[in-house]
């Protein structure tokens, strides 16, 4: 039997040295990725990447379209109502049928024990482009546009402090593993009730150096920030919780008070994976001087490069550029 491929379903799969080199080389094929020039610019060439999306997506859809494209594939984009992804067949027979036919798969589903289940039987890579749990392309992107603020390589980010205002979500799960590999110190705040999940808490624990502090109050997360976080506070399929979670998060905008009042590092920047609600941060620090949140969106598209080059073309060997 041939080997099962490597897959990439959450940044906890990765070595730190592995999860550096990836967003190291997204930094690397900023702009570079798109040159005639590049190596791997025909890697994907005459093969079929399928993009299976059960929910909506604008910045993983385009980037990982793009990224096939930049390798010379083809992007075979399937949303919910175009397979069977789940409904009326199992994901045992979707996987074993569509991994026939195609190099990888790009999945954006609900449950993690779905792109779980995908991977187990798929013979091609699989890569998350978001669960319920985790979001590990995001989180490249995320820490590559920290290597190109800050003008240090993913290796040396361990000097900042990144301060996360908002809800545990997927996308603060990846990011805490994250943190924790490369040593960088992370703050948590979220209301009450909405705190990390305590096997989440595990998995993070495990995942390294460094340290996560959670707490109830956005300003005691913030003290000495170098970066601050925030994301969507109702994610999708939470929408009937949207009355009951704007209570809550009360007090949680991001805003220059806010940061004032936490004692933020003066030069202190500000992140947001979108798509953004005005609730979560203001105008004056979303579309302000602090925000990295174009570029960080832009880099998305390394990411996913960076990503499919590795998991798809390199099948699963995480190297520099040659
Ligand atoms: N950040 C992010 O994943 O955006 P989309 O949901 O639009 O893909």
């Amino acid at each position: 039997a041939s080997k099962s491929p490597r897959h990439f379903l959450s940044i906890s799969e990765l070595s730190p040295t592995e999860l550096s080199t990836l967003v190291n080389n997204a930094t690397a094929y900023k702009h570079s990725a798109l040159q005639p020039t590049w190596p791997q610019r025909n890697a994907l060439s005459n093969k079929t990447i399928a993009l299976l999306f059960s929910k909506l997506s604008t910045r993983t859809r385009v980037s990982t379209e793009g990224a096939v494209v930049a390798m010379g594939g083809h992007p075979m984009f399937l949303g919910k109502n175009d397979i069977q992804l789940g409904v009326n067949e199992s994901l045992y027979d979707t996987s074993v049928v569509i991994s026939s036919m195609v190099s990888g798969i790009v999945a954006r589903v609900g449950p993690h024990a779905d792109i779980a289940n995908l991977a187990k039987d798929s013979s091609v890579p699989v890569i998350n482009a978001l669960c319920d749990t985790y979001h590990p392309m995001q989180i490249v992107a995320d820490f590559a546009t920290l290597t190109q603020a800050f003008g240090t390589p993913a290796e040396k980010l361990n000097g900042l402090k990144i301060a996360w205002v908002g809800d545990a979500n997927n996308v603060l799960f990846d990011m805490c593993i994250g943190a924790r590999k490369l040593g960088i110190e992370m703050a948590v705040a979220t209301p009450k009730g909405y705190e990390i999940p305590a096997k989440i808490k595990d998995e993070v624990d495990a995942a390294g150096r460094g340290t996560i502090f959670e707490t109830n109050t956005p300003e005691e997360a913030i003290k000495g920030a170098n970066i601050v976080v925030t994301d969507t506070w109702i994610s999708m399929g939470q929408e009937s919780e949207k009355q009951k979670r704007l209570q809550a998060f009360a007090g949680y905008q991001v805003t220059e008070e806010l940061a004032k009042r936490g004692g933020a590092a003066e030069d202190w920047k500000f992140m947001h994976c979108l798509p953004r609600h005005q609730e979560e941060v203001s105008d004056e620090v979303f579309y302000g001087p602090r925000s990295l949140v174009f570029p960080e969106a832009q880099n998305r598209l390394w990411s996913a490069i960076s990503t499919i080059e590795a998991f798809v073309v390199n099948r699963g060997e995480i190297r520099p550029p040659k």
